[in-house]
């Protein structure tokens, strides 16, 4: 089990009789921005607790790092940045002392830490606040202090259950940059939303939880191209084009879309798709000007493949 960050298998939690997750297998390789997307009761901050040692399984494997869970836990979670969904106890306490006190937890020598909160804080929006008291901020304020304490000690993953729920829109998009630049600097990211298109923006890998159960995991690239058949086509005449492909075995449908032509394409015919155009376009003596896949949006396969009903 050691080819993954993360990897569970048949993970599972019952809260009293009441079956929340069941038989979850994870796989978070590394170095993937991983999407934990599901609509709000689909058990993604039950999986989150799980997987940080703050609920136990009712039965299941859980392995991060190769360690075991809980079993591992404290040692597993020195190498973790974790950002809860509702951040924070020590409601007293002033932010630079809260973080300084969450990096002397993590294994950080005082010095250490102080410098690193002074760079955190600094990186996170938050660095006028260092005395202010937890129990003052906004819900905002108090996100961004929690994104600060998962950053402490440099760990190499993260785990962010719903981490831009309080932000504002600038707020989201500064987010969505420092994730891709942490991923770039080798983290591996798992982040909980059920905001498709923030999650279409920053994560390169997704698992999609539902009632409890995982129904797709993989790299968005792949799962988006199971449905990627359309193509698009613009030629110097459009009409002759849509004439021709018309009545063909390979074309389930063609219409044109502000002056292209997209063709829905049955998979097993597609081949004759690829030699039959451009013998048309010779002998008609047309000009080809575009011709590619056209790649659906992420959010839009869902929503239709899993009837999410999501509003965003
Ligand atoms: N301590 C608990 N006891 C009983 N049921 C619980 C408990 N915690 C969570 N649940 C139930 O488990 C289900 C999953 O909850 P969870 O918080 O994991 O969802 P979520 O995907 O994080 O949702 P959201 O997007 O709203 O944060 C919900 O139906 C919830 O009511
Ligand atoms: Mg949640």
């Amino acid at each position: 089990m050691n080819d993954y960050i993360i990897e569970t298998r048949e993970l599972t939690k019952f809260f009293g009789r009441r079956n929340v997750i069941y038989h979850l297998d994870l796989k978070v390789p590394k170095g993937v921005v991983y999407g934990f997307l599901g609509p709000n009761g689909a058990g993604k901050t039950t999986t989150i607790k799980m997987l940080t040692g703050a609920l136990k399984p009712t039965y299941g494997e859980i392995r991060i790092f190769g360690m075991e869970m809980p079993r591992e836990r404290v040692e597993i979670m020195r190498k973790v940045g974790y950002m809860p969904e509702r951040p924070i106890a020590y409601k007293d306490m002033k932010i630079f002392d809260f973080l300084v006190y969450m990096g002397r937890l993590k294994g950080l020598p005082k010095e250490k830490a102080i410098r690193e909160v002074r760079e955190l804080m600094a990186y996170t929006g938050v660095g006028r606040l260092a005395f202010n008291r937890i129990k003052e901020l906004s819900s905002g304020q108090r996100q961004r202090v929690t994104f600060a304490m998962a950053l402490m000690g440099n760990p190499r993953l993260l785990i962010l259950d719903e981490p831009t729920s309080n932000l504002d829109p600038l707020g989201r998009m500064e987010f969505i940059g420092k994730v891709l630049e942490l991923a770039r600097g080798g983290k591996t990211i798992f982040i909980s939303s059920h905001i498709i298109s923030e999650i279409e923006r920053m994560c390169n890998y997704v698992g999609l939880i539902k009632e409890g159960q995982l129904i797709e995991q993989g790299r968005v690239r792949e799962i988006v191209n199971i449905e990627s058949r359309d193509y698009d086509v613009i030629v110097s005449d459009n009409g002759k084009l849509i004439e021709f492909l018309k009545d063909k075995v390979y074309a389930v449908e063609v219409w044109e879309e502000e002056g292209v032509v997209r063709v829905r394409l049955d998979k097993r015919f597609m081949e004759s798709f690829f030699l039959d155009v451009p013998l048309f376009l010779a002998e008609n003596k047309l000009a080809l000007k575009l011709f590619k896949p056209h790649t659906s949006p992420l959010e839009r396969i869902l929503m239709k493949r899993f009837n999410l009903g999501w509003e965003e």
